[in-house]
């Protein structure tokens, strides 16, 4: 069954060749199919949900998710790296997402909640009840949507659309089933269970895990060259197991990111904020002054600025609470370039 899940990519893919993957949301406004027009806002929406988590995830890397990595179409940026994988995934799980979650609060007349199993048993003590998130549609509409922006039959057409399925298989993995207790004075003898949609965030921790392990796939490099796209022409020496459906994939190694190169898109790290690692404060981002900055060739330059906030409190009866400014100092840290000597 090697090669498989590539065959059937390619049976989705459109006509001509990969002018650019344009990732601008806009892009999904002006492909998506006529009849569908319904659903353009709520697409754009979702896109840009995956988009702002993309963000949020890469904060604190050197890579950071930046604007321009969503508007190819300008340059031609038309890398297949890792980013690339986790952007793709993102961005199509944010769709299906929001679509699904319209589905559920009846936001659209042809699509509601998944009732296929209303009623069954379930388990032992719980039965199928509720209302559970109809991931079908909101599949089948983000398919529609995202994949149709890959005409391309080259090797990265096939690699995004591969990513946008694990975006959406993602979607479906972190489903949780939700019961609510039934019986004599809540004894709950038995339970009604339905499947909802986990929180995006928790979508975004798991996708960001997949970008972690994401698997390279070798291919001739000569078929990654502009102007190479023709259909048919590119051999994978490593097929795309079925067994790495859900997995996010790769084709090109990523630049270090540490240099701003304008003609890559690279924005480098120069200039960037970042924590500095201590063993007391666990938060988000912490130790990224050694990657952003040192591993990088760069300074820590360290600041001080002033913060004010709530202090010394009291309670007055009643009932107010009344609270004194205080500043105190914060350090900041930020990468800057070596002076020289
Ligand atoms: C879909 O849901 C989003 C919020 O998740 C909402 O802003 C949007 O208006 C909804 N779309 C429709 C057509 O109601
Ligand atoms: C930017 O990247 C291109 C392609 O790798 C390279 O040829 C060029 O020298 C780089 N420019 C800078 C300023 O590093």
């Amino acid at each position: 069954m090697g090669g498989l899940n590539l065959l059937r990519l390619t049976v989705v893919l459109c006509s001509v060749t990969l002018s650019a993957s344009a990732w601008s949301v806009n892009n999904f406004l002006l492909t998506g199919p006529k009849a569908y027009l319904t659903y353009t806002t709520s697409v754009a929406l979702g896109a840009q949900n995956g988009i702002e988590e993309c963000k949020f995830q890469f904060a604190w890397e050197r890579w950071n998710c930046p604007e321009n990595a969503l508007q190819l179409s300008a340059h031609r940026l038309r890398s297949a790296t890792r980013e690339t994988s986790f952007l793709h995934a993102i961005s199509s799980a944010g769709v299906m997402y929001t679509i699904t979650k319209n589905c559920s609060m009846g936001d659209f007349e042809n699509c509601g909640c998944d009732e296929s199993k209303k009623g069954k048993t379930g388990g032992h003590g719980w039965i199928w009840g509720g209302c559970s998130d109809n991931v079908e549609f909101g599949e089948r509409i983000s398919k529609l949507f995202v994949d149709s922006l890959e005409k391309g039959r080259d090797a990265r057409a096939l690699m995004n659309l591969h990513n946008n399925r694990a975006g959406r298989l993602a979607v479906r993995a972190t489903r949780q089933r939700t019961c609510k207790c039934h019986g004599i004075s809540g004894s709950c003898s038995i339970q009604t269970c339905w499947l909802q949609l986990a929180d995006f965030r928790e979508l975004g921790d798991y996708l960001k895990t997949k970008y972690d392990r994401a698997l390279k796939i070798e291919i001739d490099k000569q078929w990654l060259k502009a102007g190479n796209s023709a259909e048919g022409h590119w051999a994978p020496t490593k097929a795309f197991l079925p067994s790495a459906e859900a997995e996010l994939v790769f084709l090109e190694d990523s630049p270090d990111y540490c240099t701003r190169n304008s003609s890559l898109g690279i924005l480098g790290t120069g200039g960037r904020e970042c924590v500095q690692g201590s063993r007391h404060t666990l938060q988000r981002g912490q130790g990224s002054c050694g990657r952003l900055c040192t591993e990088c060739g760069l300074q820590v330059e360290e600041t001080m600025a002033e913060a004010v906030s709530s202090c010394n409190c009291k309670f007055h009866w009643c009932c107010t609470v009344k609270c004194e400014k205080c500043r105190h100092v914060v350090n900041r840290y930020n990468c800057v370039h070596p002076r020289r000597a």
